[in-house]
């Protein structure tokens, strides 16, 4: 379905084509001016350069070949040559009924999707979850999801940091405090036991310990990375330790994404493309790629029109130990070889801007993937806390993101059982989910590269640019559709019988919420093409602001004019679906109650 401004735009151009005027001239956009006009179009002041004249004779001009459109109830010619539109109801009301019929709401689809695998999350093994690996699985769940509703094919993997030293790190300290084990008896040859000889909050506590030990003591060091090159020369024992170690960890890790409400479909890691390796090793100096350099293995990648230095991406170390970069690269013709992708997004936090920059032209200088292979990296800003620096503990810690979770639970719960009697299981679950918006919304709503504050009182509010402001929403426009079920009114499940009930809107303010609900598609196009979900939460509350507004001030469920009624009812389930689906692809949901 075309999109709303396009058909406005067209409308607008026929008019400078009528009037003798380049059609292109024509293009509408929203207006600088609400208080006076819907939309507007300057094209008469750019016309007026062009044919020589006044902008505000052309703009008359314009204005005079217009008079009987079926778009615009009002075309003006302002000083100094703007044109002021407003749009016919009936016009917006033709719109969202084709709206309600359409698939998506009439969102066009590609014709041939794209084959797009999302790197996100990234958390690293027997280490806890902290506030740096939010901002990748929030945001990074929320890119996948509008790819894949804008009709894509999608491809969530976590890239575990699954593979480097830390795991040579926990190895050892194992060794100092159990070396009874059966894992380091070299002669050993039986089965090793199905139980992991420790617990998630061990392994967590072991990983610190491990590595303050070894930056004290080198002998310590030394141990961990020969651990290190055990484990990864395929030592029996050190090899059943690691699959100990992935499997309490991810199992952990895939509770803590779950109440996040982000799922992964591949749980890959660096260790995955470990026996890739040596084979793109030997590409890489067959083809001449990649040379020595004080002992390291390093391929150029710096380019003629760069501004800034961009340094070697460096693919051995000198002493033949694989880095960050190594299995990252292995891992680009990895998903060449198994998905054919067209795209790669990767989400980390933006100090990596300069590695991916050199990861990716190494990978298309070598020809890892095809010319047309796009590779972006999505550089995020830091979460700061209320002073500005980044977000720690009332103590000064590091924060576990379990712990802030927690604290924003209870936050929430406390406001949802203020002064009410409520249900205390159900007031816990609502918290939850609440309290997932508040997180969510209050990153999202920001655009990703940007720093932000973690303000809690802010974001679990119920009023103003929030998680819980638009889920209160929602939830208002429930309770309003089930009241009305009870008294068998209109059957509000069907979106696409609700298009024909819609009537012309009867006020100001019904306008505004039907024009606000037409720029849905071109909405969620824009978000999908500049991989920016803000995109999605500054609609939605622009959205939730028209609702609000127009509930305050019309009766609805009051009304007696059936015809009215129903209208308005089929506006307030477009508006319900429209908004669940955005916070659907912002990757959290709203309950049906608070
Ligand atoms: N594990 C890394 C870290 O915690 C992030 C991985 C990001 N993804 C990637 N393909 N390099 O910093």
């Amino acid at each position: 379905m075309k999109k709303f401004l396009d058909l406005i735009s067209e409308e607008m151009k026929n008019a400078f084509e009528a009037a003798g005027f380049d059609r292109e001239l024509g293009k509408v956009t929203p207006s600088n001016r609400p208080d006076l006009c819907e939309y507007q179009c300057n094209g008469a002041m750019a016309a007026a350069k062009l044919y020589k004249k006044a902008p505000i004779m052309i703009a008359n001009q314009v204005v005079e070949g217009c008079k009987d459109s079926e778009v615009f109830s009002q075309i003006e010619a302002v000083n100094p040559g703007f044109l002021n539109l407003k749009i016919k109801e009936t016009f917006i009301k033709d719109y969202l009924g084709q709206m309600c019929k359409e698939v998506k709401f009439g969102l066009e689809l590609p014709e041939k999707p794209s084959r797009i695998i999302v790197d996100y999350g990234g958390p690293n093994v027997a280490k806890p979850l902290h506030v740096g690996h939010l901002r990748s699985g929030v945001i990074g769940e929320s890119i996948k999801r509008i790819a894949r509703y804008a009709g894509h094919d999608v491809i969530g993997d976590i890239h575990l940091g699954d593979w480097g030293l830390q795991m040579g790190l926990i190895i050892t300290e194992l060794k100092e405090r159990q070396p009874n084990l059966v894992y380091f008896d070299d002669d050993y040859m039986g089965d090793y036991p199905k139980e992991a000889p420790f617990s998630i909050s061990e392994l967590e506590e072991i990983y610190p310990t491990a590595s303050g030990k070894s930056k004290e003591d080198p002998a310590y060091k030394e141990c961990a990375l020969e651990a290190t090159f055990k484990l990864q020369s395929g030592v029996r024992g050190y090899r059943a330790l690691w699959n100990h170690i992935m499997e309490v960890s991810v199992a952990d890790l895939k509770r803590n994404y779950e109440n996040l409400n982000i799922d992964f479909d591949l749980w890959k890691g660096e260790s995955d493309v470990h026996d890739m390796i040596p084979g793109m090793v030997d590409y890489l100096k067959k083809e001449g790629y990649a040379y020595l350099s004080d002992g390291a293995l390093v391929v150029d990648v710096k380019e003629e029109t760069d501004t800034k230095e961009i340094p070697p991406c460096m693919i051995l170390k000198s002493d033949g130990a694989s880095l960050y970069n190594t299995t990252d690269l292995a891992t680009i013709m990895d998903r060449m070889k198994a998905y054919h992708p067209d795209r790669m997004i990767y989400l980390t936090d933006k100090r990596q801007d300069l590695y991916f920059e050199q990861v990716f032209r190494c990978a298309k200088k070598a020809k890892m993937v095809t010319p047309d292979t796009e590779l972006l990296h999505i550089g995020f800003g830091t979460m700061n806390g209320k002073d500005g620096k980044p977000f720690k503990t009332r103590e000064g810690g590091v924060m576990r993101l379990e712990m802030l979770i927690n604290e924003i639970n209870e936050e929430m719960y406390r406001k949802i059982t203020e002064n009410r009697q409520v249900d205390e299981q159900e007031a816990r679950d609502t918290a939850k989910v609440v309290a997932l918006s508040a997180i969510k919304y209050g990153d999202l709503s920001n655009q990703a590269s940007k720093d932000y504050i973690f303000d809690m009182d802010k974001f679990t509010s119920f009023e103003g640019n929030t998680g819980p402001y638009i889920l209160y929403t929602i939830v208002r426009i429930k309770s309003i559709l089930n009241k009305v079920k009870e008294q068998k009114g209109l059957g509000t499940e069907e979106l696409c019988k609700a298009g024909e009930l819609l009537r012309n809107a009867g006020s100001e303010a019904e306008k505004s919420l039907m024009l606000s609900l037409s720029g849905f598609n071109a909405m969620m196009e824009t978000a999908y093409v500049e991989t920016a979900p803000h995109k999605v939460c500054a609609y939605i509350y622009e959205l939730a602001n028209a609702f609000n507004r127009f509930y305050h001030e019309t009766k609805i469920v009051t009304e007696e004019n059936q015809e009215k009624k129903n209208s308005y009812l089929a506006l307030l389930l477009l508006t319900r679906d429209v908004l669940e689906t955005c916070i659907d692809v912002l990757g959290f949901s709203a309950p049906e109650r608070m």
